[in-house]
Parts: C-alpha cells; structure tokens; sequence
C-alpha cells in the first residue's frame, strides 16, 4: 500500500491518466488486447492484463499498478523450499497429477510501463494436498517472457498447508537484473486474514473458466526504462510503412493520427490504417 488512492475500489481509479505518455502506452496495449478478444483465432494462448480480468469481477485489490512507474511488485520471502534448475516448461502438468487446472498469465513491465522480454520466471508451488516436491521438480518450472513481455503458466491450484494461505511462488528476473523472488494469492480465501506474511498487493485476479481456474497478474520490475517518444505525429520511425510486418499491439501513426494493430500481418498498399478497422484501431 501506497497511500495514493490505488488500492480497494480505486481499480478503476488506478487507470485514469496521471502521465499522458506512459498511459498512452498502457491504453494502447489493453486496446490491442480488448480487440485480441473480438478475434477468437488470436485469443487463444493470449495473455490479459490483470486490470482486464477484473473489469469482469471484483476490484483486484492491491495488484500493482504500471501507471506511474514507481511501485514495483512487492518481494516476499523464499521460503525453505525453493530448489534451483527447474526445468524450463511453461506447463507444470504431469499425468496422473491430481488438481484443479489453473493458468496463470499476465505481463511483465519495468518502471515506464512498458513489457519487458526475455524475462526469467521460475514458479514452484504445492501439490493439491499442499505438500512440496523436495527430492524432484514436480510443479516446478521456469519459462521466459515473449517479445510482448507475456507469459503464461499451466498448473494446478496449489493445496494448502499448515500455517499458510493458498500460494504461489515466483522469482522473476529481467536479463542482467537482480531477482525479484515474491508470492502471489487468490482472492475470497479465508485463510487469507490470518497469513502474517499474505500481501493483498499480490492478489491475483481469478475466474472460473478453461475447466478449472483463470489468474491474471501483472508483475512490475525496477528496472528503468526511457518511455521513449510515445505514439503520435512526433514519431516518425513508427510511421505506418507498405511491406512491414507488424504484430497485434504494436502502433503506428499515419496522417498524424495514432493506430493500433489488431491482427498480425504484413501491410501493403490500399491497406492504410483508416482504411481496414479490422486490422487497425484508432489508439
Ligand atoms: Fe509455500
């Protein structure tokens, strides 16, 4: 908690303006991920942005914003069981392993607000009876994050264990940067209140869905960033150019106007932002 008004109900709150550069960036990305979700072929696998998931349900609480860049993901402890070289996998399933499927996806930013890539994330976490695999990697894993700084983990909600709230554990660490090793929670739980270490600004965004669990969370890293020159008329190397490749969520300006891409593909001629709204979105 911060004292800025962020936190409880002001989910809503955390997403109105504060610098019109870095929210221009922030807006830019949900718009693109709000249209993914009109395209069904280009939902699938794709990631949410936390605050996306609660637009649907409860205010998440304390999740770390990205709005004005100085509030990093919280840290936690370790805890004793922790094991280094995990395998690298993205799915910690196994066969035969018992559990409610969950997915947990999201972003990973630095201090501007923008998706960082190449972002190591290693979880490791409880079986479904709350007990850990201390001789063997089983739910342990660690992946990166693409070029959009997303990642996406499938597991199962972990048990629960004598002394502890439900939990995930997470180090996350950018190229080059120290290690951020923190927890994440789930909401409505009530062992929730009497966890000394649980941290509300950890809370995951969690629905019903794909036959179990749907999390959402964004982490925040400190790591400095240049915002660069945002979208707009004043950047003239994102100007919308025939023959480019461009991928959903990027932008591009084209008759002094800001645009966003919906859908991969490679422009051409006759093809002019303002002329197909299906591959481009004023931003
Ligand atoms: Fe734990």
């Amino acid at each position: 908690m911060d004292g800025s008004g962020r936190d409880g109900a002001g989910a809503g709150a955390q997403e109105e303006p504060r610098s019109g550069r870095l929210v221009h960036r922030k807006t830019v990305l949900r718009a693109a991920l709000a249209a993914t979700a009109a395209v069904p072929v280009a939902l699938i696998g794709g990631p949410a942005l936390a605050r996306t998931f609660a637009a649907g349900g409860p205010a998440p609480g304390l999740t770390p914003s990205c709005d004005d860049g100085d509030h990093p993901t919280p840290e936690q402890i370790e805890g004793p069981y922790f094991k280094p070289n995990s395998p690298q996998r993205t799915s910690l399933l196994e066969p035969g392993l018992p559990g409610t499927r969950l997915t947990v996806t999201g972003y990973v930013f630095g201090r501007a607000c923008l998706p960082l890539s190449g972002v190591l994330l290693d979880f490791w976490q409880a079986d479904t009876n709350g007990a850990y695999d201390n001789t063997g990697f089983r739910l342990r894993g660690h992946q990166f994050t693409d070029s959009r700084g997303s990642f996406a983990l499938t597991t199962i909600v972990p048990g629960l264990y004598p002394g502890r709230t439900r939990h995930l554990h997470v180090k996350v660490q950018a190229p080059h940067r120290s290690v951020l090793t923190t927890q994440l929670y789930f909401p409505n739980e009530p062992r929730n209140n009497t966890d000394t270490i649980f941290d509300s600004r950890l809370l995951m965004t969690v629905r019903d869905g794909g036959g179990g669990r749907e999390a959402a969370f964004d982490f925040v890293l400190d790591v400095p960033q240049d915002p660069g020159p945002g979208p707009g008329p004043s950047s003239p190397e994102n100007t919308w150019t025939p023959g480019t490749a461009y991928r959903t969520g990027d932008w591009v300006t084209y008759a002094a106007r800001a645009y966003v891409c919906l859908q991969p593909h490679t422009s051409q001629p006759g093809w002019e932002p303002p002329a197909v709204p299906a591959l481009w979105q004023p931003a």
